[in-house]
């Protein structure tokens, strides 16, 4: 037989799989394995989006709809992005695709040429990387200062002739950390510098704990060459919906929507209209999450703090990043087999050293998790 494709074969499957392989392997074991390893919310979708959808599909909602989204939702998320994010965004220069990562991954294909770099700051979430590599762009990364967790000047020492975006995702997965005005001007002056294009992943925007979301495309002239990515997964509890969208100039839209009619085609007709619901009724639900995952983080980073770990600035997201002496892997393996905990190593983020606690579990859950961290310790 002929060789499969070399471009897919050089992109390495996650370093999380192992762990999370093994922990559900547990479970069926019938081990009582805690999952601190898992990037959801752990609530359900709330009822009023769920009813939309419902009553979507009881109307017929179940044709093909325009490739974009429907207009519905494309006003919905063109009036959210101009009254919440401070930019202005019309209707067609918004795309819904299958999730935040359809959005990234179509982004890239957009703007990518073979040979493009594309700085990645690190720690990063797992598929930034193989969505640049998927089209034909080179990574370039670059650590945040691992006690800020911002930037500084070193960030041009990486800039080169063929540097041509930036993947910022403030809030943060993995780290927590919510990147500063001044870490969002340093981006901006890069970009305007050097002519470069910014996707800026936002979509744990509306989890922050004390510090503002700021988005990239509201600062200068950033709007003409940001791709802003975002979602419903986090704020709405809507992961398994697969809806996501991009916020781009229309000249990138227009490139972002040929891959997918030819790819996808669109996002899933009802479930869009259950979009529109999320979007356009009460708030109240995302801010009940936000307090509960709050109410949450302070916990956790008690409880880390008393057992002597340093952390991340847990600012954003449900994520608390911890520092551990020695081999990151090997740690989260014997907080697994011996304290039944699953977290995420570090390294899979770029970041040996440290490791990933999810706080999206019941207090509950995360108090029993807790006492069997201090059991076997990690330090
Ligand atoms: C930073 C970040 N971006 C994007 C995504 C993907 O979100 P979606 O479920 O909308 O594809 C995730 C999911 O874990 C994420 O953590």
């Amino acid at each position: 037989m002929k060789p499969l494709s070399k471009k897919v074969a050089a992109i390495v499957p996650s370093a999380t799989i192992e762990i999370s392989n093994r922990a559900k392997k547990m479970q069926r074991e019938g081990i009582d394995v805690i999952s601190l390893s898992i990037g959801e919310p752990d609530f359900d979708t709330p009822k009023h989006i769920r009813d939309a959808c419902i009553d979507a599909l009881n109307r017929g909602e179940t044709h093909y709809a325009p490739s974009n989204g429907i207009p519905e939702l494309l006003s919905a998320i063109s009036e959210k992005i101009t009254g919440e994010n401070n930019f202005s965004c019309k209707p067609d220069q918004v795309i819904v695709a299958c999730g935040a990562k359809d959005a990234i991954y179509e982004g890239m294909e957009a703007v990518l040429n073979p040979g493009d770099e594309v700085l990645l700051l690190t720690p990063a979430w797992v598929s930034y990387e193989p969505c640049v590599q998927m089209a034909g762009g080179k990574i370039v990364k670059h650590a945040v200062n691992q006690k800020t967790f911002q930037l500084d000047d070193s960030l041009l020492e990486r800039v080169t002739t063929s540097t041509k975006m930036i993947v910022v995702n403030s809030p943060s997965n993995p780290s927590g950390a919510v990147f500063d005005k001044k870490s969002m001007n340093l981006i901006a002056d890069l970009c305007q510098d050097h002519d470069l294009y910014a996707m800026s992943d936002e979509i744990y925007e509306k989890l922050v704990y004390g510090k503002g979301h700021i988005s990239l495309a509201s600062i200068g002239d950033m709007a003409h060459r940001t791709i802003t990515i975002n979602g419903f997964s986090k704020a709405y509890a809507m992961t398994g919906w697969r809806l996501g969208y991009a916020v781009a100039p229309k000249e990138i839209i227009n490139e972002m929507s040929k891959v997918q009619q030819h790819s996808v085609s669109q996002a899933t007709t009802f479930a869009m209209w259950g979009a529109v619901a999320a979007l356009k009724g009460d708030q109240h639900c995302v801010e009940e999450m936000r307090a509960e995952f709050d109410r949450r983080r302070i916990y956790i980073m008690k409880e880390l703090s008393r057992m002597g770990y340093e952390t991340a600035p847990a600012d954003g997201a449900f994520y608390a990043f911890v520092k551990v002496e020695g081999d990151d892997m090997a740690i989260a393996s014997r907080w697994l087999e011996k304290g039944h905990v699953a977290a995420t190593p570090g390294s899979a983020f770029d970041a040996p050293g440290w490791i990933r606690l999810s706080y999206a579990a019941s207090m509950d859950r995360l108090r029993e998790a807790m006492e069997r961290i201090r059991d076997v310790g990690g330090n």
